[in-house]
């Protein structure tokens, strides 16, 4: 057990109860005025939540490591569920190496051609959406648009995907404490895992995704076979239930917010700039955790070595301090420096590829669909890390 520094005040929230992950926007205000630095009783870590000191953290990593998980779980005492991530749970200098190698496969170019098929897909999707009119936003459109395009970028075979959306729900459910949303998540690992490691492996890649790029670096000597394999199994970890929640979110704050969705009608190409409100306002990525390596100061706080903790991302994303009227949903809003695809060395590696995805679907949508309401509850989902839903049924108009 931890014992608390003295100017750091304790605090029974707890950040995975139902209660919290329903509604977390109220507790991140009591958790921001409790000052730079908390203490989590019910979980022994400590946690950052103003938007100044989240960056602080984030601009830190020395202080405050990756390696030792970005879950509530620290390797440094107990084993991690699976072979950690060579990027999202790796420090410099091995974290600088491994992400060079997957920011070398989406260069400009390859995304410039990327876009042009997410925009096609995109057109079908919608065109097949606006026939059957009734749905649920979340399987059909949030989920199934990164299914095709995103695992298509990659060169995943189309057997089974479904697996990756229970895969992603494992890693970021596995970042919580062992609770229930854990526990199902990692019930399907047994089915999901072998499916995923076989996946990534290159001979069942395509010859012309990304995912094939990352063999090469295994070609000209710098990782094995093995690491390779772990090293595509990021993009996936990574890549398609965040993007699916954003998407999700997205549809859910138009439809909660008309007059932005008549804004982005209006003007298309203001996509763009409604994803990243998304990504601020709703954050997909609610939370992750670091691990201190020495002792730590954040705002006169000192935080002990060895210890964890949690970072809000999204409750920077609506510091009053940073933001002007936070909990309004504005897409002409300038976003510049919202967290909400991280920041420092381990900010999204993806992000320019989630931008491209999601911006083209966002521009059909308003090029296509005149309005869109819900035909029954939204049903929020319950997660350990990520912000969307369970259920999202819909009618396009
Ligand atoms: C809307 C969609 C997405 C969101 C909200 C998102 C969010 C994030 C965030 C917050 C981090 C930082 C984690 C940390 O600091 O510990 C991150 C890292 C990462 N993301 Fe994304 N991401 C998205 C899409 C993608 C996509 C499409 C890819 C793959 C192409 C991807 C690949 C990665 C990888 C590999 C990392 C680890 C980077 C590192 O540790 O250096 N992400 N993402």
């Amino acid at each position: 057990m931890t014992t608390i520094a003295q100017d750091i005040p304790a605090t029974p929230i707890d950040p995975f109860s139902n209660e919290y992950l329903l509604s977390p926007y109220a507790f991140h205000t009591e958790l921001r005025e409790l000052g730079p630095v908390s203490y989590l009783t019910k979980w022994d870590s400590y946690v950052v939540s103003q938007y100044q000191y989240v960056k602080e953290v984030l601009d830190q990593p020395s202080v405050f490591c990756s390696g030792a998980g970005v879950g509530i779980s620290n390797f440094k005492k107990e084993p991690p569920w699976r072979v950690p991530s060579l990027v999202l749970e790796t420090d410099p200098p091995d974290h600088t190496r491994n992400r060079a190698v997957i920011s070398k496969t989406l260069s400009p170019i390859v995304l410039r051609n990327l876009k042009i098929q997410f925009e096609a897909e995109a057109n079908l999707l919608i065109d097949r959406l606006l026939e059957k009119r009734t749905f649920d936003a979340v399987t059909d459109l949030a989920e199934a648009f990164p299914l095709k395009v995103f695992a298509d970028a990659i060169g995943i075979i189309p057997e089974n995907r479904e697996n990756l959306i229970l895969y992603g729900n494992m890693v970021f459910n596995g970042m919580g404490p062992k609770n229930e949303l854990f526990l199902e998540a990692m019930s399907h690992a047994a089915a999901v895992n072998p499916w995923v490691m076989h996946a990534c492996q290159r001979e069942n890649l395509s010859k012309t995704g990304l995912g094939i790029q990352i063999y090469d670096a295994v070609d000209s000597g710098i990782f094995t076979e093995m690491e390779a394999t772990t090293l595509v199994r990021s993009f996936l970890s990574a890549g398609i239930d965040t993007t699916a929640h954003a998407i999700s979110n997205a549809i859910h704050s138009f439809i909660s917010f008309p007059d932005q969705w008549a804004k982005l009608k209006a003007n298309p190409l203001l996509a763009k700039s409604a994803f990243e409100e998304i990504l601020r306002f709703e954050s997909p990525f609610q939370t992750f955790f670091r691990t201190t390596t020495s002792e730590a100061n954040l705002g006169g706080c000192v935080i002990p070595p060895n210890e964890k903790v949690m970072v809000i991302l999204a409750s920077g994303n609506r510091d009053p301090l940073k933001w002007d009227h936070p909990d309004v949903f504005d897409i002409s809003r300038v976003t510049v420096g919202h967290l909400g695809f991280g920041a420092g060395i381990h900010g999204c590696v993806g992000q320019m590829l989630a931008r491209a995805e999601v911006e083209m679907l966002l521009q059909v949508m308003a090029k296509k669909v005149a309005s869109f309401r819900f035909t029954g509850e939204p049903k929020r989902l319950l997660h350990n890390t990520l912000r969307g839903f369970e259920k999202l049924p819909i009618e396009l108009i």
